[in-house]
């Protein structure tokens, strides 16, 4: 693979903080070198600039250029500003909700999928769907593109029913796939799960197939909870591959747990 990025979500940053995580992140990125680091929202726990500041500069600290969107944790809590202005802190230190990177290999659309209305199910309405396609289709020829979006279009099915799948899933996925998506990149539900398309619909012709690749959890806010990993991805990519490694927390070290590799013709 001649390219890699680093997928990490919900690091939830004022929450059972763990510095011996975050230092083996930095070692892990010298070692692994990838280009690009993409952290896909829930980078704070309840919104706040102090946590804001504080992720970001962790982010920032790992070498490589950082593409964020925000999750359902990144605007206030309990406040008027949850719906006066949802997204001023997060903008403030990030720049944009809607993030693009672009090269002649990768062609990323950053997507804010939070909902200030609802405590925890995402959606792309007003708008943001039709930007999406818009962005995606703006891709230098040849160039992976990727999607990257907080709430999960796939998900190991255990946590479906508290963390249900973004509003409209399917006409969403369709979409993006039409747009020439490549890959979509989610988290918010602090387990892993990858997967392709085709492995879950019978497409017809003319139909595209899109890698999914949800993140397990960074950071682990309520460490007895059940039912959640802690994790994250490394995804490599060339002309013909696209490979997503799973490597969880486990013992000291961010360990392989799986590999799973997948053809870009679709
Ligand atoms: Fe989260
Ligand atoms: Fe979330």
């Amino acid at each position: 693979m001649n390219a890699r990025i680093l997928h990490v979500s919900d690091l939830h940053a004022g929450r059972h903080e763990s510095p011996e995580v975050e230092q083996a992140l930095a070692a892990f990125v010298a070692e692994r070198q990838p280009g690009l680091v993409i952290a896909s929202g829930d980078l704070t726990h309840r919104g706040r600039r102090d946590q804001m500041e504080r992720t970001h500069a962790f982010l920032a600290s790992l070498g490589p250029p950082v593409l964020a969107v925000p999750g359902n944790h990144d605007i206030p809590a309990i406040s008027p500003k949850r719906f006066l202005a949802p997204w001023a802190e997060f903008e403030r230190v990030w720049g944009t909700c809607e993030p693009v990177h672009s090269g002649p290999e990768l062609h990323v659309v950053g997507l804010n999928s939070v909902r200030p209305y609802r405590h925890q199910s995402g959606g792309l309405g007003g708008g943001r769907l039709h930007g999406a396609v818009a962005r995606l289709r703006e891709a230098p020829d040849g160039a992976l593109r990727v999607v990257v979006l907080h709430h999960q279009l796939m998900a190991a099915p255990w946590r479906a029913a508290r963390k249900r799948p973004l509003a409209q899933r399917g006409r969403v996925l369709r979409a993006l796939a039409d747009a020439g998506a490549n890959l979509i990149l989610s988290g918010h539900i602090h387990q892993s799960s990858v997967g392709e398309r085709r492995e879950f619909e019978v497409l017809g012709e003319g139909d595209r197939g899109v890698v999914l690749a949800t993140a397990p959890g960074f950071g682990q806010p309520r460490p007895n909870r059940l039912g959640e990993a802690r994790g994250l991805h490394l995804i490599g990519h060339d002309a013909e591959t696209v490979e997503v490694e799973t490597f969880l927390w486990s013992g000291g070290a961010f360990r392989l747990d799986a590999t799973r590799r997948f053809s870009r013709a679709s």
